[in-house]
Order: structure tokens, then sequence, then C-alpha cells
């Protein structure tokens, strides 16, 4: 099996190849003037398996239109079959129709990967892993929250409350609690599919008071979400609070935004390279391309 780290994940992907030991393809890639994408394999993949490695994070159309370059590449040189990591899937939000005349985007783009033949589709902590029941696709969604829970193992943190800020991350919660221990806790959110505006209401009462607090969340994209839930955490008495992403789009001022409302540090992986991605997830993407090798 040959890796193809692409342009978005060249880090990433050569990490993975490097836990696995197998050989690379580097990419060639540059934009032209009028702002269209070019990517070249520098090696030939004829009768090979290739596991292409590339995330979906801003400019995500940019580095889609990458992926899907590539993967033709691949394809129409030979390659036997074409596997592909994405460690953050972009369009997953719009995973069903809010409203009339809109299109489920995430389908779209599943459809996009169907049609290039595609043999598995992999991605990490999808934002609604239902979407996959749509496209006849092998589609594999990995979970990145027991790599976020373990390094807060490794930290002096006591009296632990792990907690959701929506109802949606109630499940990664709960998969972290089983390796920190300690209680869980979330809050209700409303989202104005409109404005964007956040709505988050508390409607239990989980002791809070005196705890340090690790928010899960699956994306931290403008930070309104966790800011929001860190100050709410705040005013019930939690003693310390950190935040834990698994993917940190931090769009503008999302880390600060989420620091000034109290928070000691936000934790994420590197499925988005960003100055707060300390948890690497190469060694599971690597132990799950293993068995297609
Ligand atoms: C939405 O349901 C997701 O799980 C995240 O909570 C959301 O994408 C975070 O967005 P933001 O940081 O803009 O509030």
């Amino acid at each position: 099996m040959f890796i193809v780290p692409g342009p978005a994940s060249t880090n990433l992907g050569r990490k993975v190849a490097e836990i696995l030991n197998l050989p690379l393809v580097e990419v060639e890639s540059k934009t032209f003037p009028d702002g269209e994408c070019y990517v070249r394999l520098t090696r030939n993949v004829k009768d090979e398996r290739v596991t292409i490695i590339q995330s979906t994070y801003p400019p995500q159309n940019t580095h889609l239109i990458q992926l899907f370059l590539m993967v033709d590449a691949a394809k129409s040189f030979g390659a036997k079959e074409v596997i592909v990591v994405i460690p953050y899937m972009a369009y997953a939000r719009q995973d069903k129709i809010f409203r009339f005349y809109e299109p489920i985007s995430i389908e779209t783009i599943l459809k996009i990967f169907e049609k290039l033949e595609v043999k598995t589709l992999i991605t990490i902590n999808i934002h609604e892993p239902k979407v996959f029941k749509k496209v006849k696709l092998e589609c594999l969604n990995l979970s990145a929250t027991n790599l976020l829970a373990k390094y807060f193992t490794r930290t002096s943190l006591t009296k632990v409350l792990v907690f959701a800020p929506d109802l949606k991350a109630v499940e990664m919660v709960k998969e972290a609690s089983k390796i920190l221990g300690g209680e869980i806790g979330w809050f209700r959110k409303e989202r104005n599919r409109i404005t964007g505006e956040i709505e988050m209401v508390s409607e239990e009462e989980f002791e809070v008071e005196d705890k340090n607090v690790i928010l899960f969340d699956d994306i931290i994209s403008t930070g309104g979400t966790t800011a929001t839930a860190v100050k709410m955490l705040k005013e019930k008495g939690a003693k310390k609070i950190f935040s834990a992403c698994i993917h940190p789009l931090l769009i503008k001022n999302a880390l600060n935004r989420i620091l000034e409302a109290g928070a000691e540090a936000v934790i994420a992986t590197d499925t988005i390279p960003s100055s707060v991605s300390v948890v690497s997830v190469a060694p599971l993407i690597a132990d799950t391309i293993k068995k297609f090798v």
C-alpha cells in the first residue's frame, strides 16, 4: 500500500506512513492564477492500493477539489483500490434539510466519492454518522474521543465532571467518562438557522460547584458554543474548565473568545492543524488502515 499525504494533511499523512512503515507518494500542488487547483502524484501507482489522507478544513472547497483530483489521478493511472482518509469532513453539519429547497450537502459530497469509485472512506467523529446510510460507499467513522480523554488522564486533575455543551455531544461525554470516571452533565442548545445565534439552557441540575470540568465537543468553529457553556459553568461555580475538541476549526478569534470566557485551555486533535492540536490521530488512522494493507 502507498500513502499519499494530500496538501492539507502533509504532516499527518507522513506520520501515518512512518508508523506503518509504508512508502509515501508525495503530491505536487499549486494554484493557477485564476484560483483553480492543480495536483500531481509524483510516483507510479499502477496496481497498488493507495490511501490518500486529506483533511477538508478551510479553505474546504479547495481541499475537497484537491482530493477529488488526487483520487481521479490515482484511478486513471491504474491504482488497484483507493481509500480516502478525511480526518475532518467538511459539509457534515448540513446533514438534513433544515429549510425547504436546501441540499443535504454532505450527501452531495459522498455521492461524488461514490462516482469516483473510492473503495472506502474513513473519517473521524463525523457530525452525524447516519449520513453514511444513504450511500453505497463503504464508510468508517472513527472516534478520537478516547485519545482526548487519555490526554487528561496524564494531568493531575481531580474531581472531574465531563460535560457536553449540547445534546449531540452527550455520546462523546459518555465515551470519555469511561476513561476519566467521574460524573457527566450536559446543556441543551438551540441554534437559529438563519442568524446562527445560539441559546443554551440548563435543563437538569448537575453538581458543578467546585468541580474541574472538561467540556467535550466534536467541532469548535466560531467558539460561540464553548464560550457560552464555559460562562454558564463558571456561574454555577465550576473550579477549572477545560475544552476538549476533535476538530479545532477555530474561526477568527474563537480561541480567545473561549479563553476570555474563563477556560484554562483548549485541547484538540490534529485532524485540523492548529496551535492547540496536541493530540495526534495518526495512531488511530494507522491502526485502521493496517487492516487494509
Ligand atoms: C454543532 O452541533 C457542533 O457539535 C458544534 O457544537 C458546533 O459546530 C460549534 O460551533 P461554534 O463553535 O460556532 O459554536
